[in-house]
């Protein structure tokens, strides 16, 4: 993870983000450090990475990478307002032990297009990630790809659409994708959360689950009813302030997976 500190909407990337919008970054640093707490009492271990003066977004540190297996696919953003944080991350997973072929020779942006699904990896393409970072992906991480198209730039990450609740399980806003991701989607995965428009709106679908509690943006009321019916334990929490920049949960979560050699 990564504070907030420098956090702003000083440019406009995404539909959310509005840069005549005040932003009050005393909040963000509340609620991102009451999401640090949140993991750190489910039982989760949280690293940091220092933020840097003048790249607002890196509290987005999913989109730092991909990681499979102490391996690192490293992220290359399509906006040169986030490239600046290309490096920051790159020097953090080296210094941690984790392994990486250098740098992606594609667009990418990590796990905000990458979602890891017991041992298939859902891949999202459309606005951000390059569909041959997929390739990149499957050669790099030795992981099996499954490329889905995103159509609604309000969902213009994957992790803003879809949520994965365990290793065989998601959630997700079907109208986010095209008609054969939908339809690939609705047989792989007949158990799904459907996620209401609205509660995607409120950026329900970037939410963290460790395979029972799953923590996610409090104004998603439906999606949270629903996974307290089928037996998960939502944590509910506020990242309003984050959210005017088109992040929630899980942008500002980058799951470590396997651990590193500290
Ligand atoms: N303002 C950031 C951007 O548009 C938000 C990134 C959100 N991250 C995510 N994983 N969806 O790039």
């Amino acid at each position: 993870m990564c504070s907030p500190e420098y956090f702003a909407v000083s440019y406009e990337i995404n539909p959310w983000m509005d840069a005549h919008v005040p932003v009050n970054r005393r909040r963000a640093v509340q609620q991102w450090q009451q999401l640090v707490r949140t993991y750190e009492s489910l039982g989760h271990t949280v690293e940091f990475v220092e933020p840097v003066r003048g790249l607002p977004d890196m509290v987005f540190v999913a989109n730092s990478g991909v990681v499979i297996g102490g391996r690192v696919y490293p992220a290359r953003f399509r906006y040169a307002e986030r490239r600046g944080e290309e490096g920051p991350y790159a020097r953090w997973f080296d210094a941690h032990g984790f392994v990486s072929d250098g740098e992606a020779a594609f667009v990418n942006e990590g796990e905000g297009d990458f979602a890891t699904v017991g041992d298939e990896v859902l891949a999202g393409f459309g606005f951000r990630t390059d569909i041959a970072a997929h390739d990149e992906v499957r050669s790099r991480l030795g992981a099996d790809v499954v490329s889905l198209r995103l159509v609604d730039p309000r969902y213009y990450h994957l992790d803003t659409a879809l949520a994965v609740l365990s290793d065989d399980n998601v959630a997700y806003n079907p109208a986010a994708f095209d008609a054969s991701s939908q339809a690939w989607l609705a047989t792989r995965f007949p158990h799904a959360i459907v996620v209401s428009e609205t509660d995607a709106a409120a950026f329900g679908c970037n939410a963290f689950s460790d395979g029972h509690h799953v923590v996610v943006p409090s104004g998603a009321y439906e999606f949270i009813d629903a996974l307290r019916a089928r037996g998960y334990d939502p944590v509910p929490v506020d990242m309003s302030e984050l959210r005017k920049a088109g992040g929630a949960v899980k942008c500002c979560t980058l799951e470590l997976r396997e651990a590193n050699a500290r």
